[in-house]
């Protein structure tokens, strides 16, 4: 496995998604981790991620110089390439920014170059204030471009590789090859990384983590809890009791389809709890997104205590479908990177909360998670669902949340879903839902002056939600679903298409 530091670039995890994709293990982890645990984990190589700061720069991370002497391989990828110059007696200097497409030439196919004939140029895309000047004594060039003479270099007596440019981002043409390379011909990965190894793993683990206790999970219908709920159905059994929860911020006839497909096709226990008044009633008023997620979370939390509570009481362990993105931008296990949103099921549970969390998916990503699906045998229309958050509509109603506008955008996401199902556009689209926003507009509908509220829809296309492109509908199909939601939800007045991508956009609106 390899072992990914960060150092805060917005890339870091597409360096993980690289890696993953060439079916090796990886893990992120922050720039504090000892040498003593680096060791212990036992990394086959190690990358040291871009970041926005500059090695001369006060309080900036920084690794142990004997990283580089463990024997292990590294790989320094932008700031990480300037670290290990810093570290190893090279000079970088500040300089002028370069920011979008580079063609380098490669002096040398060797190593990460392994297959590249030299003197081949290839496109690579370059984000970055500072740049190699001078390399450490005993590091050989690898390849230039133009502007910058040492885009790639190598150490000489040992396996240490450094690249000026993002080799994890899709406009490099040939990041896949240089990835593959590192892993399997510098530092001997195989290729072994497969849902079917990570089921067996999750079902050990959760064995030996749980014993006889009894497990309780949130299940929220969407794809991830789903999948975790399986998951540790599939270790523990009937000591699994699974909670949906309504909370009265679902999508129109969510909650009858959840019960229908969990009690038909899966077996698993499953409790109902109604407690839409509850959480309605905290968030009435609260306008702040964050505040809102907040008070989902610790309402869920309390929700749960209450239902393992009168089933019994002796619930010690709470399954929940976190995922490595909810993990990335939350919090953080993670140094330098910023808190994007807190979500909910990373961020905003209660400190005192009585549960130990097992979070079996929070290493993967979302396709990962599908894929693990699949191989349990999850049904299609489980499996290919769009994600649906947490926190539910109460971020897709902007600003305070009420019964009627959640009524509102529930007929207006129905339509919008029917519509993109009939055109037979659902699977080619990641995510897609409605939001209702805090502004009215004036309209007129038969001969009368309407004032109401304006819908904005959105839909994108993603493969992990980290980064996401907005979905270019066919203008018929948006005209459908225009006129349908005017004319048939009572309180929208104007539909507007959401056209920002993530980023700078997010997906949610809040
Ligand atoms: P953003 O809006 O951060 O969303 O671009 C990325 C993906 O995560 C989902 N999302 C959440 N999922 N709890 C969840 O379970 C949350 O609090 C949460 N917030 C956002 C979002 O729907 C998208 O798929």
């Amino acid at each position: 496995r390899i072992l990914i530091i960060d150092y805060g670039s917005q890339f870091t995890q597409l360096i993980a998604r690289r890696i993953r994709e060439e079916r090796v293990y990886c893990e992120i982890h922050p720039p504090t981790r000892s040498l003593e645990w680096i060791r212990e984990w036992a990394p086959k190589g190690i990358v040291l991620s871009g970041g926005p700061s500059s090695v001369y720069g006060e309080d900036v991370p920084t690794a142990d110089p004997q990283l580089l002497h463990m024997g292990i391989p590294v790989l320094g990828v932008c700031y990480g390439m300037q670290l290990i110059t810093h570290l190893e007696g090279g000079v970088v200097e500040r300089g002028r920014r370069e920011y979008g497409r580079a063609h380098v030439t490669v002096e040398e196919g060797t190593g990460i170059f392994d297959g590249f004939p030299a003197g081949e140029r290839t496109q690579v895309w370059m984000s970055h204030g500072d740049h190699v000047v001078q390399p450490p004594p005993g590091y050989r060039l690898l390849a230039s471009t133009e502007g910058l003479p040492w885009a790639a270099f190598a150490a000489n007596d040992r396996p240490i590789y450094g690249v000026q440019f993002h080799l994890e981002v899709a406009h490099t043409t040939r990041g896949a090859d240089m990835i593959g390379n590192f892993v399997f011909r510098v530092c001997g990965c195989e290729p072994t990384w497969t849902a079917g190894s990570y089921i067996e793993n999750e079902i050990a683990k959760i064995r030996s983590t749980v014993g006889d206790a009894q497990v309780i999970c949130g299940l929220s219908g969407g794809v991830d809890s789903s999948v975790a709920a399986s998951l540790v159905h599939r270790a523990i059994g009937e000591q699994l009791t699974c909670i949906f929860v309504d909370t009265g911020l679902l999508r129109a006839g969510e909650r009858e389809s959840v019960e229908r497909t969990f009690r038909a096709h899966m077996g698993i226990k499953l409790e109902v709890v109604d407690a839409s008044d509850l959480f309605l009633d905290r968030l009435a008023g609260v306008e702040d997104p964050e505040a809102k997620r907040k008070i989902i979370g610790h309402t869920f939390i309390d929700v749960f205590e209450d239902a393992s509570a009168r089933l019994g009481g002796d619930a010690q362990f709470l399954v929940q479908g976190t995922l490595y993105p909810d993990v990335i931008e939350s919090l953080s296990v993670k140094g330098p990177s910023a808190t994007i949103k807190t979500h909910h099921n990373v961020g905003g549970l209660k400190e005192d909360m009585k549960f130990a969390l097992i979070e079996p998916l929070r290493e993967l990503f979302k396709d990962e998670v599908r894929q693990v699906g699949r191989e349990l045998g999850l049904p299609e229309e489980m499996v290919g669902r769009h994600p649906f958050p947490g926190p539910g509509l109460a971020i897709r109603v902007l600003g305070a949340v009420d019964r009627r506008e959640l009524e509102v955008l529930r007929q207006a996401d129905t339509i919008y879903l029917e519509e993109i199902r009939s055109a037979g556009l659902y699977d080619d689209i990641w995510q897609a839902f409605a939001v209702l926003l805090p502004v009215r507009s004036v309209g007129v509908m038969g001969d009368e002056r309407t004032y109401e509220n304006v819908c904005a829809l959105r839909a994108v296309t993603s493969r992990d939600g980290m980064t996401a492109d907005w979905y270019p509908f066919p203008h018929d199909v948006l005209a459908r679903i225009s006129t349908r939601i005017i004319n048939e939800v009572a309180g929208i007045n104007r539909v507007c298409y959401d056209i920002s991508s993530k980023p700078p956009a997010t997906i949610e609106w809040e």
